[in-house]
């Protein structure tokens, strides 16, 4: 048996030999948007041609990556598909927002990602962890527990903690069922999205969604109106996200955000900054189960670095291991899977002629398992991720782009890191997950990808 036998190749959608017809194409795209990916895409830097949306052309060579998201940024926005999907929930936040309008909200909130905040955040995102194990340790041991809601429910946990520390005032739980269930209805594209049919037309998806946004609208507005009056009566207010959004000020109008503004980003932040987090979680905690010599050296990482104290700031740079898991596992299964951008002028990449309007798709998922980029691509490689020029060093900067890249580059990176390292951290302290016996774990893109069907797995704590 040789090294390369004995590698870890977790499951994922085989890529097609030949390209769908238009019927096949639409079916995959509802089914799962994963399994319409040829084996030429995975092989060839660019490939262009007329799809069911028009002209497309997928950009997989990094140096033309960083063409479209760098250094020709200003002539390319987002597409309409991806506004049409995200928009009804996300408002003019920053995720969706665009020209002015978008580049206003993020000077105004750069600052409250800054290094300094993102270690400010540290103590809540570590008792929210302690407060998941705590729960496990009173009613959870030997039973089998679905880590995908596992890791959903301590994301959103940190999420109210940082934005809002004074709590929620509802159902603890009210507002994770309200964004599941938003999510759940707006999963599937809608044929009519897909096709740029006006708005005014009613998508089955954005029906089913609409009462958990009006629960969200709703328990939101109520928070930024008591705060506002707690500052506006100068008492002093707890140092939160919600707070931050108040006081903001673009640093060069010192104009602040309006209401409807601060609700936008804090729905934008809950909903981008939630259930990507939980996968990268859920996707590491998976890939360990299956990997015992990777699992046993993040074992002795934690207990060398945490040993029976309580995780502190000053341990978090030493669980170097444990983060190259958490990357290898963006690698292997990124939570934003695609990204698409749509060309303002006609413009080049090489000798390629990228028309006006037409569409730039670049997709993380297969950007990261691409045969010319990376060795052993399907294979599940911690090391790949330690530090040094012969491993995280020598990965082009637009080879690896599970938070994307250039203006857009995802504001919540640092924050997102440093939580996920807190909770695996914790977890993997806490005890052992084993995957549940006939369960088969696939991924699927539903807006982020995450297992099909969610990861039941039984729990062995720890004494
Ligand atoms: C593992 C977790 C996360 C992943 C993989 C992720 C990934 C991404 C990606 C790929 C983008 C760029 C999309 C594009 O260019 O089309 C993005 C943007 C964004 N992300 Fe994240 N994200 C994560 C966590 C978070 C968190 C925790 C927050 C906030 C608390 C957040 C807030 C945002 C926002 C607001 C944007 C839009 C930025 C802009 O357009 O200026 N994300 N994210």
């Amino acid at each position: 048996m040789t090294a390369t036998d004995t590698l870890f190749r977790p499951p994922a959608p085989a890529p097609r030999r030949t390209a769908p017809d238009l019927f096949d194409f639409l079916a995959a795209l509802r089914a799962n948007p994963l399994t319409t990916w040829t084996e030429d895409h995975f092989e060839h830097p660019i490939l262009a041609g007329e799809g069911a949306l028009g002209r497309v052309t997928v950009v997989h060579d990094p140096a033309a990556i960083r063409h479209v998201l760098v250094d020709n940024a200003a002539n390319y926005r987002k597409d309409d598909l991806q506004r049409r999907v995200l928009a009804p929930g996300l408002g003019n936040g920053l995720l969706t927002a665009e020209s002015d309008e978008w580049r206003l909200q993020r000077r105004t909130l750069a600052p409250l990602f800054s290094p300094r905040r993102v270690a400010e955040f540290l103590p809540p995102m570590i008792e929210a962890a302690e407060r998941l194990v705590r729960r496990w340790r009173r009613r959870s041991d030997g039973r089998t527990l679905d880590v995908a809601l596992e890791m959903t429910r301590v994301t959103l946990d940190v999420l109210e903690r940082t934005i809002f520390t004074s709590g929620l005032k509802r159902d603890p739980d009210a507002l994770g069922r309200a964004i599941t269930r938003y999510f759940e209805a707006l999963g599937p594209l809608d044929p009519l999205d897909i096709f740029g049919m006006p708005d005014w037309l009613p998508r089955i998806g954005r029906i089913r969604a609409r009462p958990a946004l009006r629960f969200f609208e709703e328990v939101v507005g109520e928070l930024i109106e008591g705060r506002r009056d707690l500052l506006a009566r100068g008492d002093p207010a707890p140092s939160d996200i919600l707070t931050l959004l108040l006081q903001a000020a673009d640093p060069e109008t010192g104009r602040g955000l309006s209401d409807l503004e601060v609700r936008a980003n804090i729905v934008t932040f809950i909903g981008a900054g939630h259930e990507t987090t939980a996968n990268a979680l859920s996707w590491s905690i998976y890939l360990l189960s299956q990997d015992d010599s990777a699992r046993e050296r993040v074992e002795a990482e934690v207990e060398a670095v945490i040993g029976g104290s309580r995780l502190a700031p000053e341990m978090l740079p030493r669980l170097v291991f444990t983060k190259a898991v958490i990357e290898e596992a963006l690698r292997l299964y990124p939570p934003v899977p695609y990204m698409s951008r749509a060309a303002l002028a006609q413009d080049r990449i090489g000798n390629l002629k990228i028309p006006r309007n037409s569409i730039v798709t670049i997709a993380p998922y297969v950007l990261h398992r691409h045969r010319r980029l990376w060795h052993e691509p399907c294979a599940f490689m911690p090391d790949r991720f330690l530090p040094g020029p012969g491993a995280r060093e020598g990965i082009d900067r637009f080879a690896y782009l599970p938070f994307g890249a250039g203006p857009r580059v995802c504001i919540g990176s640092a924050f997102a890191l440093q939580e996920a390292v807190v909770v695996l951290a914790s977890v993997v302290k806490a005890g052992r997950f084993e995957l549940a016996r006939g369960h088969d774990v696939m991924p699927i893109h539903r807006v982020t990808l995450r297992p099909s069907g969610g990861l039941p797995m039984r729990l062995r704590l720890r004494r």
